[in-house]
């Protein structure tokens, strides 16, 4: 009998596939899954929708300290777009905001919601400062062109038109401000086991995870 859940711990950059395969792995276990990128995104969203700017530390910090994560807010399609990535990446800069967001992910680490036996968040700093303790901490990576190419393709097949260089652009920005700010920058726990995605494909990522959680917890 587990006296704690087990955490899993996913890290990665934008479009490294963490997200895909943090579903299946929570999916594969029973475990609940926690998208932490949804947070960042959910507070930008309100910042823009307030009018304000996702930069500006008050207005950020005072949208993260009023969110409810709980109430749906997550599941807002509005979240998914590129402004609403852009202003997560903004907002995600600000200590007050990270700060405020930090209690709603340790819950979820140590409470899985539904009594769920274990839990997987994923996200940019899950393994160095969310949950340093996770049973299992990998991290997803791919190259600038691979993910500007993965994410221009999820673009086109949801019909929005966007030009390469521009996606391209976009992502080495987004690159650029997770991984060099002040506070919880983009990069991999020591003790975090690095997968890169550059030449896998879902399956193949899917089963070096699984193969990497199973020497780690001991889970089938
Ligand atoms: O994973 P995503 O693209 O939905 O994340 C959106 C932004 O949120 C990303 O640019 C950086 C920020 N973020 C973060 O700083 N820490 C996390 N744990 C998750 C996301």
């Amino acid at each position: 009998v587990h006296t704690r859940p087990l955490v899993i711990a996913i890290d990665g950059p934008a479009a490294s596939g963490k997200g895909t395969l943090a579903k299946r792995v929570a999916a594969a276990y029973g475990f609940a899954h926690l998208d932490t990128g949804s947070l960042y995104r959910a507070v930008g969203v309100a910042v823009l929708r307030a009018g304000g700017d996702p930069a500006d530390p008050a207005a950020a910090g005072r949208a993260a300290r009023d969110l409810h994560p709980e109430d749906g807010i997550l599941a807002d399609p509005d979240l998914r777009t590129d402004e609403a990535a852009q202003a997560a990446s903004k907002v995600a800069a600000v200590p007050e905001v990270r700060a405020a967001l930090l209690e709603f992910q340790r819950r979820f680490a140590e409470q899985p919601p539904g009594g769920a036996p274990g839990a997987v968040l994923d996200g940019r700093d899950i393994g160095t400062v969310v949950c340093p303790g996770a049973d299992a901490k990998l991290f997803v990576t791919a190259s600038v062109e691979v993910r500007a190419d993965r994410r221009l393709k999820e673009l086109q097949g949801r019909g929005i038109p966007a030009i390469p260089s521009d996606v391209l652009e976009d992502m080495k920005a987004r690159d650029a401000r997770d991984s060099q700010r002040a506070v919880a920058p983009l990069r991999p726990a020591a003790d975090a086991f690095v997968l890169d995605t550059s030449a896998l494909d879902a399956d193949q990522a899917y089963a070096a995870a699984i193969a990497h959680i199973g020497s780690k917890t001991g889970l089938g």
